[in-house]
């Protein structure tokens, strides 16, 4: 199989993750728990450190670790707002999750429903996507929250009944960019033309989607857009990209001395400048990658300029090897049968191989008569293959009655070779059990 990164290639990738071969204690594992949090790439913890020790001082100051500091946080706005292909620094609102920027963002929605109105989502939402609209239910904000349906036999949407629950009531369509349980993108610029028909607000919650593909806000023309950096290489702290008119207009809760303009407007206390460091020690990585890749692309995405098509090519670079990494997940390496090939395995989410590229590398699965915890644990003893078990907050398992399912996600520093001990391993499960 030919993947998108070569073997030297790989290497150095893993060389710019301390934590890629081996844990603190120097076990030797495959990281396959990405969708709960990502290996923490060295640019971005340096620089985090780097902005801690010596400008640690708050902004706004005339001396100079002030001075640093408010550059710091200039730069990684910048940054992020490469990154997403957002106009300008001043759309990026950073905050403390994604759950609490999604929150603050419905309590400013809250300000201007009336209680007729209704709100889209679907049933595959984290719950980060599902509460902060229940919440404006709850307390009469909006007359209903409305869930569109899945295709339970293949995991993903149900565009039809999407549609269908969309009128001229809606104020809201809000859906995650990819399911966290069955790794399945959504279809959102399809979406968000559905959204804006009816002139109501798009939200994205980007936070599984984001390590695996390009994330472009003109594209999607959506109205805001999340993510969280614990998913995307650094440590917690998140970014909410809106519409600049958007960020004028809406109202949020905040102290009388915060700032009336975006983004300073919709941020709640002082900033932590160690963490735009770390996003831009992020970037520097993917641009660092991107340089790798470069003479696969020439005369694409040539309509961007500097660090955003950079971004554009490694992102789409990552795209194309997780595509390969979820293909051999499906269908094997060298022999060893995958996932598909697995009587005892069921996979839930898109499994045609002529549509991975619908689909994250998340692959959440059930062994026949193995309790999913001893199906963590043996992946873990036998082939140190940290993987998970148990509830992710995503609605799809409520909806497919798992409270509890094995998930193993991966991301551009995982290896076919990994894929291959998970999959022996696997397979030896299956067949000692
Ligand atoms: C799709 C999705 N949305 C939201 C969240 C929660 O993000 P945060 O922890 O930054 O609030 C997660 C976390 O797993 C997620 O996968």
């Amino acid at each position: 199989m030919t993947l998108m990164f070569d073997k030297k290639l790989i290497d150095r990738i893993r060389l710019t993750f301390p934590r890629a071969a081996a844990d603190f204690n120097e076990r030797k594992r495959a990281f396959f728990d990405n969708g709960t949090a990502t290996l923490v790439v060295e640019k971005a913890a340096t620089a985090e450190a780097e902005a801690r020790i010596n400008w640690s001082a708050n902004v706004g100051g005339i001396f100079d670790e002030s001075k640093q500091a408010t550059d710091t946080i200039r730069s990684g706005r910048q940054a992020v707002a490469d990154f997403l292909n957002a106009s300008d620094p001043s759309t990026i609102v950073s905050g403390e999750s994604a759950t609490s920027l999604l929150f603050n963002l419905s309590y400013a929605f809250g300000k201007e429903l009336t209680g007729s109105e209704n709100i889209v989502t679907t049933d595959y939402e984290h719950y980060t996507n599902v509460d902060p609209w229940v919440e404006l239910e709850n307390r009469g904000k909006v007359n209903q929250v409305r869930f569109a349906k899945l295709n339970m036999e293949e995991g993903t949407l149900d565009m039809d009944h999407l549609q269908e629950l969309i009128d001229s009531k809606t104020k809201i369509v809000t859906i995650t960019a990819a399911s966290n349980m069955l790794g399945t993108k959504s279809p959102l610029k399809e979406i968000g033309k559905l959204a804006r028909d009816v002139g109501a607000y798009f939200v994205v919650d980007a936070v599984h989607h984001i390590p695996h593909g390009p994330t472009d806000v003109q594209a999607l023309d959506c109205d805001f857009l999340v993510f969280s950096g614990y998913k995307l290489f650094t440590s917690h702290g998140s970014f909410l990209y809106g519409k600049k008119e958007l960020l004028e207009a809406l109202q949020p809760f905040k102290v009388r001395t915060a700032p009336t303009t975006p983004p300073g407007k919709f941020e709640w206390g002082t900033r932590n400048q160690a963490m735009f460091a770390a996003i831009n020690g992020v970037m520097e990585h993917l641009l660092w990658l991107s340089e790798e890749v470069q003479s696969n692309y020439e005369g694409q995405y040539l309509e961007f300029e500097d660090n955003k098509r950079s971004l554009k090519i490694v992102m789409d670079a990552i795209e194309q090897y997780e595509t390969g990494l979820s293909s051999a997940v499906l269908t094997g390496v060298d022999n060893v049968p995958g996932l598909l090939d697995i009587p005892e395995v069921t996979v839930y989410g898109l499994t045609d191989l002529k549509r991975l590229d619908e689909r994250d590398p998340t692959f959440s699965f059930e062994v026949e008569n193995v309790p999913e915890e001893e199906v963590e644990l043996r992946l873990w003893k036998e082939g140190g293959i940290a993987a998970r078990s148990g509830h992710y907050y995503s609605l799809a398992q409520d909806v497919y009655n798992k409270q509890k399912i094995v998930r193993i996600s991966l991301v551009h520093y995982n290896t076919l070779e990994e894929v291959k001990i998970f999959l022996k391993t696997l397979n030896e499960i299956c067949k000692t059990n």
